[in-house]
């Protein structure tokens, strides 16, 4: 494809792209997809064309196959998981980021690729206001960026033993203190670091569902005197099932008397931080030791940008380090390499994404939005904590609702039958999509506001669908029971 054939196709396809994100903001698209498993696989010939086919060809099965393959986490009316904005300037940071193709080795490999991430990390760090002593890289994920803190947490209760002879060095087993609703990434991390399920800890929770200090503390005393060594504790700022809260300021100081590395996962409630009405809710933070937080998620930077911060790189380079001939530059002593502070050893320009959606929204325009969701969900909450036979599971600190209908009469396994059918007709019907999720071993329904178009029409609308969905065929329900 020359530049010239380029430009025309591009033409084509960022048209395709408005006339999409329009059609989907004026909800005219279901928002779950419809397909059956294989749908799409069984339209797409098995093997690939022996000869060019035009572009249009492609485009057409974009549309006829592609599309219809796909939920669309931009609709207004997707109330699902957690917002996973993509705002289209940062649609536009992510093309300027392929079209320039630039390939981070090291600073030399790209130097504005290096200083670029430098500059707009910095700047998120600013804008959640953290102590200046911490620095941020991009990662893929926040499971990455865990997996990356977990290790780092090894290695300094080790004095970095793991690194040189590998984990037969290590003497006693090291324990990682999470709590039951941490995210799966923590446990993840935590085996492919080594430690073992069998080294995670639950630590006990509060009526929030927030890590108990007390409990923590315990847990520390009773892993000393069994002869193991507490290393980790990884505090979540905006749990997946509830954003429930866990004390940072309490856990940091445990952490801090006990030598424990703390981690503050705030992939999803990190980006409220940038509301300095939201900043008590990490009241703490500068005791962390690193922090994840996905622009990805609801700040609106298009998949995949995990910032995690950390206090001092030192740590990251000791561990993740490598630095053969072949990447070695005369600028390498003044400049920062980030193959350095993750896996990857080849990066892309990520930073693009996040500066051109910074740019083109200020910090005042990411608040506002923000803002306008956290209201939108106190609305929604007030709403069901006013009416007969819905009940409200959790504390609302951010922009999830957890809730179920619970008719008179309806308990245990038959109220979940009722829950899973209700809501699972709202996502068959394509008018709004919700995830539910297990509660302390019941079925609830988590009600996630923070889609970048989704307004308060959009959440009066689900809420008339909830009621009549759950309410209208609970007779119906109740009478076949
Ligand atoms: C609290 C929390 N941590 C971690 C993750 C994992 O994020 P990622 O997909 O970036 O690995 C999620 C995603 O839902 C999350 O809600």
């Amino acid at each position: 494809m020359t530049p010239e054939e380029f430009r025309t196709a591009a033409h084509t396809l960022v048209d395709w792209i408005a006339d999409y994100r329009a059609k989907v903001y004026a909800s005219e698209l279901p928002v779950l997809s419809a397909n059956k498993p294989g749908e799409v696989r069984a339209a797409l010939p098995a093997a690939p064309p022996e000869s060019p086919e035009p572009f249009d060809a492609v485009m057409r099965d974009l549309d006829s196959i592609i599309l219809p393959g796909c939920t669309n986490w931009q609709s207004p009316s997707f109330f699902g998981y957690f917002p996973s904005n993509s705002a289209l300037a940062a649609v536009l940071g992510d093309l300027a980021s392929t079209g320039l193709a630039q390939l981070g080795l090291n600073w030399q490999s790209s130097p504005a690729l290096t200083e670029l991430e430098e500059v707009t990390t910095d700047w998120l760090r600013q804008m959640l206001d953290l102590p200046a002593a911490f620095r941020g890289v991009i990662q893929g994920t926040a499971s990455e960026a865990t997996l990356v803190a977990l290790i780092c947490a090894r290695e300094r209760a080790t004095g970095y033993a793991a690194a040189r002879s590998g984990l037969q060095s290590a003497g006693k087993p090291l324990v990682v203190y999470v709590t039951a609703h941490s995210h799966s990434s923590v446990e993840k991390a935590a085996l492919l670091a080594g430690f073992g399920r069998e080294q995670l800890r639950l630590v006990a929770t509060d009526e929030a569902f927030a890590m108990d200090p007390d409990a923590l503390e315990a847990a520390i005393r009773e892993d000393r005197a069994r002869g193991a060594q507490p290393c980790a504790v990884v505090a979540t700022v905006g749990t997946t099932g509830t954003t429930a809260i866990d004390p940072v300021e309490a856990i940091g100081r445990i952490a801090q008397e006990n030598d424990l590395w703390l981690h503050v996962d705030g992939a999803m409630g990190g980006a409220a931080m940038i509301l300095p009405e939201c900043r008590k809710l990490w009241a703490g933070i500068e005791r962390a030791d690193s922090i994840v937080v996905n622009p990805h998620k609801w700040l609106g930077v298009s998949m995949d940008c995990s910032v995690y911060f950390v206090r001092d790189p030192e740590h990251l380079v000791r561990v993740m380090s490598t630095n053969p001939s072949y990447l070695q530059t005369g600028a390498d002593a003044a400049t920062i390499n980030y193959r350095d502070w993750g896996i990857p050893l080849g990066r892309r320009m990520r930073a693009l994404k996040l500066w051109f959606l910074i740019r083109e929204q200020g910090v005042a325009g990411l608040q506002a939005r923000l803002r306008r969701d956290l209201t939108l969900a106190r609305w929604f909450a007030a709403r069901v904590d006013a009416t007969d036979h819905w009940v409200r599971l959790a504390p609302v600190p951010l922009q999830t609702v957890c809730v179920r209908h619970e008719p008179p009469g309806l308990a245990g396994e038959a109220l979940d039958a009722h829950t899973l059918d209700w809501v699972g007709r709202i996502n068959a019907s394509g008018r709004a999509y919700l995830t539910p999720s297990q509660l302390e071993g019941r079925w609830m329904v988590r009600v996630s506001f923070g889609v970048e178009m989704a307004g308060r029409e959009h959440v009066e609308a689900l809420w008339r669908l909830m009621r009549e969905s759950a309410e209208r065929p609970v007779t119906e329900t109740a009478s076949r029971l």
